[in-house]
């Protein structure tokens, strides 16, 4: 299916984890992809890899954080394509600690990554959003932003995210630019590999089980692309019904209404 033909995309915190699953099938598409990370070694592994492939993908030495580097990316797509019709605002860390163990620079660099880059790129990236007639941002929120996760920096940058949405769809809806946040549940990737929580969370999880890159890849996709072209200003859950009812379900299972 090459329903992205042609059309320029940029991907960020996609050298690796979901970003680059999302980088790979919008390519596969017939997008013509940038990732953008601050991983440069594996950003070019990753190009070589997906080129070898026969896809068109480029790298670039991104961090969404800083207007210089996007300053550069603006450059980028205004010479090798004059116009940008995807953007997937998608980089992101966590701190997975407490309100009380958080330092105030912790807590400041993790809203500048998640929340701060994403509104720079859609402020910088605007012009050429609007010169191909339409197009579609995706910002990657999370399901933490329907909750209170453990981590509250990681907590109030998703919820964010999800405002950042709405009031971006409404500012540019005029041209054409749509704008949805997905918001994954447990995903295993370099972000969590390694945290205590991921079995609790799976047992939580109404479905069982992790998603994986490529089930959120396909929703991106999903949203990129003219299907959705009546989309915007929508958050989109994508996390097994953990948000649906993961602790009422919990309450049946323990109260003996459900089977485990
Ligand atoms: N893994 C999960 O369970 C999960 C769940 C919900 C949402 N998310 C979100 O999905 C997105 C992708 O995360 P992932 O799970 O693939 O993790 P990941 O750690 O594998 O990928 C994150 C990517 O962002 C890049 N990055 C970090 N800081 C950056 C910066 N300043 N500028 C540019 N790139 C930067 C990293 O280098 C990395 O390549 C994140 O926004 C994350 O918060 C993840």
């Amino acid at each position: 299916m090459q329903n992205l033909k042609d059309k320029p995309a940029l991907v960020t915190g996609a050298a690796r984890g979901q970003g680059l699953a999302e980088a790979k099938l919008l390519a596969e598409r017939g997008a013509r992809v940038v990732i953008g990370d601050v991983l440069e070694a594996d950003g070019a592994a990753a190009v070589e890899t997906l080129r070898a492939e026969g896809l068109d993908v480029r790298f670039i030495k991104l961090d969404v954080s800083s207007e210089a580097d996007w300053d550069a990316a603006h450059a980028l797509f205004r010479d090798t394509y004059g116009r940008l019709d995807i953007l997937v605002n998608n980089a992101g860390i966590i701190n997975r600690t407490s309100i009380r163990d958080t330092s105030l620079e912790a807590w400041q660099r993790l809203i500048d990554i998640n929340l701060t880059g994403a509104f720079i790129g859609i402020k910088r990236m605007a012009d050429l959003l609007a010169e191909g007639g339409g197009a579609s941002v995706i910002n990657i929120s999370s399901n933490s932003a329907f909750s209170g996760h453990y981590d509250p920096a990681y907590t109030a940058s998703k919820w964010a995210l999800r405002g950042l949405t709405r009031a971006a769809a409404m500012e540019f809806a005029p041209a054409n630019i749509r704008v949805n946040a997905v918001c994954p549940g447990l995903v295993v990737t370099g972000l969590n590999a390694t945290a205590p929580h991921l079995q609790p969370m799976i047992a939580m999880t109404p479905l069982k089980r992790a998603a994986s890159v490529e089930e959120i890849a396909h929703l991106v996709a999903y949203l990129a692309s003219d299907e959705a072209a009546f989309v915007t200003g929508e958050d989109f859950l994508i996390d097994g019904g953990f948000i649906a009812g993961a602790a009422y379900r919990r309450v049946s299972v323990e109260s003996g209404l459900y089977p485990e």
